[in-house]
């Protein structure tokens, strides 16, 4: 009997890692200001907004994955996935799972043990009805598959590290909030090996910005949550990470690291339009619903003062 790590959706495929030192290179994106944006899950709506709000501040825009989950329709699925690939774009589980035919990876989201097993076979089954839309669309599905796994960028003199999971796996879970908590020494190494001032990363879903102490001065990991989903409670906004030289006046929370600050700005979609539309792909009893809606419709049971966790140095703005 296979042990539950080794079960779909329980453990991280080995073409899913990579080494932090991949970090250590010259950045391939350079601009004066950037926003990454993860956990789009399929919400058009959280799209326009996200990419209105990079618009004006002519910022250029990251999209470090799991943009597709809900968008099991094709016209939305083609909608969602052409106009993020306009952009530079990693691909997350979600993208790499839906891209290929290996059925034993599941969902991709390497699930740690407290996340119920209910909820990783419902992760399974929306997989699998999403890979069915892709597989409508090989020249997408084809694109999604050659899309990398990591980023670095320069904002400002700043080395940016992008990537879906953490330094060192697509659905590394390492910098998930509960993680940072429990083992920030693992993390802290991994800025210090990978020679990164911020890490920007996705994929567990609850957003967290924490400071650490290293070699190059201050350094943070930055976790936006979902872009596309509420990520504090009684909520309906997504969170995108936002860096630039000047603080935007809407950031919930944010430090600043020498001349720039980083930022978590609210993604404020249209919730009315957003939730009947998940409703009619996903109705009641079905695998979305049942693990999402409640979240969808009054955000999870997590505040924003347990996502900011800055240290000294870093001095924290005050926005919220
Ligand atoms: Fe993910």
């Amino acid at each position: 009997m296979p042990s539950s790590a080794a079960k779909p959706g329980r453990f991280c495929p080995s073409h899913y890692r990579y080494s932090p030192g991949v970090f250590a290179r010259e950045p391939a994106l350079k601009a004066k200001s950037l926003y990454i944006v993860g956990g789009l899950y399929g919400n058009p709506y959280a799209l326009e907004a996200v990419l209105a709000l990079a618009q004006r501040d002519k910022a250029a825009v990251v999209f470090n994955g799991d943009f597709n989950w809900f968008d099991v329709e094709p016209a939305e699925f083609q909608g969602i996935n052409e106009t993020v690939l306009q952009h530079a774009a990693l691909r997350g589980n979600v993208e790499t799972e839906i891209a290929g035919e290996d059925q034993g990876a599941g969902c991709g989201c390497a699930y740690p043990e407290w996340v119920g097993e209910a909820e990783v076979e419902r992760s399974n089954e929306i997989l699998a009805r999403l890979r069915e839309t892709a597989r409508g669309f090989p020249d997408l599905r084809a694109h999604l598959r050659d899309l990398p796994m990591h980023l670095v960028a320069e904002v400002g003199g700043l080395r940016i590290g992008i990537a879906h999971g953490d330094a060192e796996s697509l659905a590394g879970w390492q910098f998930s909030q509960e993680a940072l908590h429990e083992h920030p020494d693992r993390a802290q190494a991994s800025l210090v090996s990978a020679g990164i001032d911020v890490f920007a990363c996705t994929h567990t879903c609850l957003p967290v910005m924490q400071g650490f102490a290293t070699p190059r001065g201050t350094a943070l990991i930055v976790n936006n949550g979902a872009a596309g989903m509420p990520n504090f409670r009684d909520t309906h906004f997504g969170l995108a990470t936002r860096i630039a030289s000047a603080p935007s006046p809407e950031a919930l929370y944010g430090a600043r690291l020498g001349e720039l600050v980083v930022e978590a700005v609210p993604v404020r979609y249209h919730h009315d339009a957003w939730i009947a539309r998940f409703d009619r792909a996903w109705p009641a009893g079905s695998p979305a619903s049942l693990s999402y809606r409640k979240r969808i419709a009054c955000g999870p049971a997590y505040d924003i003062g347990q996502a900011l966790r800055v240290v000294a140095p870093t001095r924290a703005l005050t926005h919220a």
